[in-house]
């Protein structure tokens, strides 16, 4: 059986105004009618699969809750972290969860996924990890790859090896490179701007999408082989999981005690036994404003106006209003967000830098 397995603890410092600590973008409704987490479950519709599996927060508990209660999903598949330790830890927690809760002898394969990504084609996203299946039954850690457009330091690159010939399928159908898996010959998390520009220039490379499907067992055994320390802080921290309580709570000091990384530096980069199946399904990792900006639907201008807002000679910009009448004159390329407390402009060009005036109010308190 496949059991999604949804992270849902960044924090998404990008987007502030929008989103905050208490309220991060996942939670928050960035396109269309659903929030991002909502999303997320629903266009796994179409793949046979359990219920997800959402590992968070623990503040956020009553808002996962509710947004899934709103879905019709039940809260006991919901664990808790008292803190954030990245990835690779939420997935550890995630991987003993679901054997502990599967059938004796199962072993189930993760589909693992983050709560805050737009795709676009959820048909092709449905035929990528159908294909990635008996690659994950096979034992490999597959991760699906994005076609890059530009040189972009924020994600994972993949270099694609040889093609991976699965066995069960004659050669004469895989149609296209679209339709195959490769070997990973090298993973690479986020590399500085010159390496990445050579990865584009090559064409031998995908984007990491940061979603990844392996069986439970699979990833466990490559964590304890490259971070024991991890494996072993997570191991304790779950113990004996009460399936009879409404969210899964793990030993708080156990946890505390683990280090943080993510599950590329941890597992993707060290693995010998990744696999990439390629993904084209307008995905988009929305992670900043002018990745907003892209993939929504523009004005003639190339405006996105969101909520109250009116504009005259503008182009190309990006407007949120939330509570108040925002109007633009004459400018061209900027993001403007108005929230009940707080008005951000910023230059598209310069969207990675929301980050700091995060950073500088958590400095000043
Ligand atoms: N439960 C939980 N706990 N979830 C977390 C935690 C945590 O401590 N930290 C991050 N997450 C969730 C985020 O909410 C997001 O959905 C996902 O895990 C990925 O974390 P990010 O912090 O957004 O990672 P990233 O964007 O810097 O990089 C990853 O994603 C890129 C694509 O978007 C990497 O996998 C890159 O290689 C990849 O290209
Ligand atoms: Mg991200």
């Amino acid at each position: 059986s496949v059991i999604p397995v949804i992270m849902a603890g960044g924090s998404g410092s990008r987007l502030w105004p929008l989103s905050r600590e208490r309220y991060p973008k996942q939670f928050l409704k960035l396109d269309g009618e659903d929030t991002m987490l909502q999303a997320t479950v629903n266009r796994l519709q179409q793949l046979a699969c359990e219920q997800p599996l959402v590992i968070c927060n623990e503040d956020h508990r009553f808002l996962v809750a509710e947004q899934l209660r709103h879905l019709g999903k039940l809260a006991h598949n919901i664990i808790l972290e008292p803190a954030g330790r990245n990835t690779a830890p939420a997935i550890a927690l995630a991987a003993l969860t679901a054997l502990q809760t599967s059938a004796a002898g199962e072993d189930p394969l993760l589909l693992v996924l983050a709560a805050d990504h737009v795709i676009r084609d959820e048909a092709a996203f449905t035929a990528s990890v159908q294909r990635a299946i008996p690659l994950a039954e096979a034992g490999k850690l597959v991760t699906f790859g994005i076609v890059p457009t530009h040189a972009e330091t924020g994600y994972g690159y993949i270099r694609r090896g040889d093609e991976v010939v699965t066995g069960c399928e004659d050669l004469t159908s895989v149609a296209s490179s679209h339709e195959s898996a490769y070997v990973v010959s090298q993973f690479v998390e986020k590399p500085d701007a010159a390496t990445a520009e050579g990865y584009l220039a090559s064409g031998e490379y995908y984007w990491n999408s940061g979603m990844f499907l392996f069986r439970a067992s699979r990833f466990l055994a490559e964590l304890q082989a490259f971070r024991s320390d991890i494996y072993a802080a997570c191991v304790k921290a779950v113990g004996t999981i009460n399936p009879d309580l409404d969210f899964v709570r793990v030993d708080k000091a156990a946890f505390l005690a683990c280090p943080s990384d993510s599950i590329d530096y941890a597992v993707m980069e060290k693995t010998a036994d990744a696999v990439v199946v390629p993904m084209d399904a307008g995905w988009s990792d929305v992670g900043s404003w002018s990745s907003l900006w892209e993939i929504s639907t523009k004005d003639a201008a190339g405006n996105v106006c969101r909520g109250d807002v009116m504009q005259h000679a503008s182009q190309n910009n990006y407007v949120f209003a939330e509570s108040a009448l925002v109007s633009l004159v004459g400018v061209d390329n900027l993001v403007v967000v108005q929230t009940k407390d707080a008005v951000l402009v910023v230059d598209q060009r310069q969207v990675q830098d929301v980050k700091k005036i995060v950073e500088g109010l958590k400095a000043s308190g």
